[in-house]
């Protein structure tokens, strides 16, 4: 199969020296990209933000990539806003004191929107509160087969080589609960689990 693996951070420019982004390292997708390979599959991996920096850069990118691809993996974390404006030049500190944001586009479920019938899309949720509901509620919503959803708390952080409490959530209704999990053993049941999804269809 040709695996389309997208992760990492994305990046929000503010002014020429600041950008708004969040946690994510990127750890999960370069697992990801590592499993899929050992299984023999194709793998076509966009880095966030060394190969693309913004949301709508990236959705560009994907619009050309992910219909020539079997299977799309959409673990960036991206950005849910951006600043109105771009300043070009350095805001000087006495100015810096309100930042306008303006929504960015759903890359995952605009996407999905266009997937073909023997397209598999896996998408990926932070939730703080009942992790497997919402992360079914998802599932739903952007129209995927498989989502992997991630407890974050102020104890419980999803981001970097540390384990994370997952579920599993598949287009079929179900959710399982893969309890403490590392991000390795969770790359290699998903590429699994796609692998079953893909000859089932
Ligand atoms: N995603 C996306 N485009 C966005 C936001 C998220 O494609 N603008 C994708 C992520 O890559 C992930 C999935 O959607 O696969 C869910 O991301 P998450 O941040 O958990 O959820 P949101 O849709 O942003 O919803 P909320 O922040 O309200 O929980």
């Amino acid at each position: 199969m040709k695996f389309l693996i997208v992760y990492g951070p994305t990046q929000e420019p503010i002014d020429p020296v600041r950008f708004i982004s969040n946690y994510s390292t990127g750890v999960m997708g370069r697992f990801l990209v590592e499993a899929a390979k050992k299984r023999g599959h194709a793998v076509t991996a966009v880095e966030c933000p060394a190969r693309v920096r913004t949301a709508r850069d990236l959705l560009r990118l994907l619009r050309n990539l992910v219909p020539k691809h079997d299977v799309f993996v959409m673990a960036a974390a991206v950005c849910d806003a951006r600043p109105a404006k771009v300043a070009s030049k350095k805001i000087k500190k006495e100015g810096f004191t309100r930042l306008a944001l303006v929504r960015n586009p759903d890359i995952l479920a605009g996407l999905a929107r266009t997937k073909k019938k023997n397209q598999i899309f896996v998408g990926f949720a932070l939730e703080s509160e009942k992790v497997a509901d919402r992360g079914m509620k998802k599932l739903k919503k952007k129209g995927l087969d498989l989502l992997l959803a991630q407890e974050v708390t102020g104890q419980v952080s999803p981001f970097g080589q540390r384990p994370v409490k997952a579920y599993l959530a598949s287009g079929g209704g179900s959710v399982k609960s893969l309890g403490n999990v590392s991000k390795k053993r969770v790359a290699a049941l998903l590429v699994r689990e796609v692998e079953r999804l893909f000859a089932a269809k």
